[in-house]
């Protein structure tokens, strides 16, 4: 059994490449819990698993307590929203207060970029970063590159279109670390005024013409439109940016073949893709969304259960 280099998850751009590898092998086990129909083992019996979550939610938090229910950790879910925090208690004495009470790890989304790494300082359990801000997404990441494993059989010279706002999306960052790490030859597109400045430099292609990164493409990743960090007029309407980037059957079919569809969810149903496309038998959106229990497991299993650095 390897290690995990950190006592958190906070970011790809941090994590080696042995360290993911590490990760999604250890998934594929944890896939197969899942598929049980007694999906319970003891591994993480007496562990105590906190989400502290600033933002909505339905499967990063969802599929983090699943993964501790199935692996029997005790979990808990902390709602901002009729905790302290609306009295104006600050993140840190709130996540310390979880700390003092026993909790092994605290699982944290927040609006703001670094702020899983600020209680990653101040903490002396395990933090995992669940999103923050504009900055990374980790088990996103890692569940859309297992998916891609699972799918394609490898992820090394995997060509991978990563389509939409990519200048508010942490899952496109997330993806970006891990999959150039990992080998895939990573094409980003979407409007220029949500191609974040010098993300070349993140080592990816880009361009503008959403046609020309899905040409011959073994993988396309569409994000959400995240209509709730729109605020710069940054694209002239909805309609507009479904007519010139949305993916169709019609886009779609420049890619590969066998290409493989994904979405991290929710979906803009009809904005950035089309239903005819998220619903049909290339799209592994839904199958994503168990890998995520599996990738949340492996990742608990390797901070607190089994792992040389638990
Ligand atoms: N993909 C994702 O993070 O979904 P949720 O916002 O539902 O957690």
């Amino acid at each position: 059994m390897g290690r995990l280099n950190s006592k958190d998850v906070l970011a790809l751009r941090e994590m080696s490449a042995e360290e993911m590898t590490l990760i999604l092998d250890t998934a594929e086990s944890m896939k197969d819990i899942i598929g049980r129909e007694i999906k319970k083992v003891p591994t993480l019996r007496g562990r105590t698993v906190v989400t502290l979550f600033y933002e909505p939610s339905t499967r990063t938090r969802t599929s983090f307590e699943l993964a501790g229910k199935y692996m029997s950790a005790d979990t808990v879910n902390l709602a901002t929203t009729t905790s302290a925090v609306v009295k104006g208690e600050t993140l840190r004495d709130t996540a310390k207060t979880l700390e003092m009470m026993g909790s092994d790890m605290i699982i944290m989304r927040h609006p703001v970029s670094g702020s899983c790494h600020l209680l990653s300082r101040v903490l002396k359990c395990s933090v995992i970063n669940a999103g923050d801000g504009m900055h990374e997404h980790p088990t996103q990441g890692l569940l859309d590159i297992f998916t891609m494993r699972q799918k394609k059989g490898r992820v090394e010279g995997l060509k991978v279109a990563v389509v939409g706002d990519i200048y508010h999306s942490r899952v496109a960052r997330s993806n970006i670390w891990g999959l150039t790490r990992l080998g895939a030859e990573v094409t980003v597109t979407g409007p220029s005024t949500l191609l974040p400045p010098m993300v070349e430099e993140m080592g990816v292609k880009v361009t503008s013409r959403v046609e020309e990164a899905l040409e011959g493409a073994d993988v396309v990743n569409v994000l959400r439109l995240q209509l709730e960090r729109q605020k710069g007029g940054l694209f002239p309407t909805i309609r507009e940016y479904s007519r010139m980037f949305g993916v169709n059957r019609e886009r779609l079919a420049r890619a590969k073949p066998d290409v493989l569809l994904m979405h991290p969810g929710p979906m803009n149903r009809g904005v950035e893709i089309s239903s005819e496309v998220a619903d049909a038998v290339y799209s592994s959106i839904n199958e994503q969304v168990t890998n995520g229990v599996a990738i949340r497991m492996a990742v608990l299993f390797l901070l607190l259960g089994g792992g040389e650095a638990a």
